[in-house]
């Protein structure tokens, strides 16, 4: 096994008298992809809020690459190498999908805005080079054909790619997806699922999946983290989870039922 590149260790999250997360530690390996499911209100987006430093944990510890994370602002953890999606897609509406993409990579570039604004040559170079990344990404998660077009005119799936577009362009380590299959009927989601592992590999990065398309966790990660009442009810391998009859029991079974019901 590879060391991993995210540790969290009895991380807790209070909000009043809510426990959204509850002494959860888990680990994600470095360049796989790591499935983090669980019911409808387990607290899988606050544990992406926590690594993002949205919220503050109540107590417990999140380390990327061996360095604590406690204490960082959202920007200084985006800067150490993680990036994400939202459940709730948040996109530059009237940008095109390459301004969408552009943005994030040339608020790293190193020219400000005021060489920008006059033309410079060098600002003009990495005005180009940041024109070419974001090609480069789009083709690779397949919105190319859309890069003129306004962010909020694509459709529903589309603006998924970009948003994951967009997060790519940060240039992370860590990819975190907040349901990026939510909305997306089977054909879509197998394609989404081919498109996750290919980016895994073409910007080597380590992703944690949040899905409730257990089809789509099964068949994409090495590992699985299940998350019940914030706490941790089990994690191990596609096969492991799928036996586990504590999982069955609250989750898997929970979700047949949901299905077969309709
Ligand atoms: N900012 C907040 N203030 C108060 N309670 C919150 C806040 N954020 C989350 N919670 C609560 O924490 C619990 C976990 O929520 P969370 O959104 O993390 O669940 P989830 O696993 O992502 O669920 P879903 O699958 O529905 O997206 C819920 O009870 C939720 O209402
Ligand atoms: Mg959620």
């Amino acid at each position: 096994m590879s060391e991993p590149l995210l540790e969290v260790r009895d991380l807790s999250r209070m909000f009043g008298g809510i426990r959204a997360v509850e002494g959860l530690s888990f680990d994600a390996e470095r360049g796989r992809v790591t499935g983090l499911i669980g019911p409808n209100g387990a607290g899988k987006t606050t544990v992406f809020n926590l690594i993002t430093a949205v919220y503050k944990p109540t107590s417990g510890s999140i380390r990327l690459g061996g360095t604590d994370l406690a204490g960082r602002r959202p920007d200084e953890v985006v800067r150490s190498g993680v990036s994400r999606t939202f459940q709730n897609i948040r996109l530059f509406n009237r940008m095109t999908c390459l301004e969408n993409v552009m943005t994030p990579i040339l608020a790293r570039a190193s020219c400000g805005p005021i060489a920008s604004l006059f033309g410079t040559p060098s600002a003009r170079r990495e005005q180009s080079e940041a024109r070419e990344r974001a090609y480069a990404i789009m083709r690779d998660i397949g919105i190319e054909e859309s890069a003129h077009r306004a962010a909020s005119t694509l459709p529903y799936g589309l603006q998924r790619k970009l948003e994951i577009a967009r997060a790519i362009a940060c240039s992370p380590s860590l990819l975190l997806l907040d349901e990026p299959a939510a909305g997306m009927n089977d054909s879509e989601t197998r394609e989404l699922g081919e498109t996750i592992v290919r980016i895994r590999h073409d910007f080597d990065v380590t992703i944690l999946l949040i899905e409730h398309h257990i089809q789509l966790i099964m068949n994409i990660c090495a590992h699985i983290v299940v998350m019940e009442r914030g706490a941790l009810l089990a994690s191990g391998s596609p096969d492991e989870i799928r036996e586990d009859p504590r999982v069955v029991d609250a989750y898997l079974g929970r979700h047949r039922d949901r299905r077969s019901a309709r």
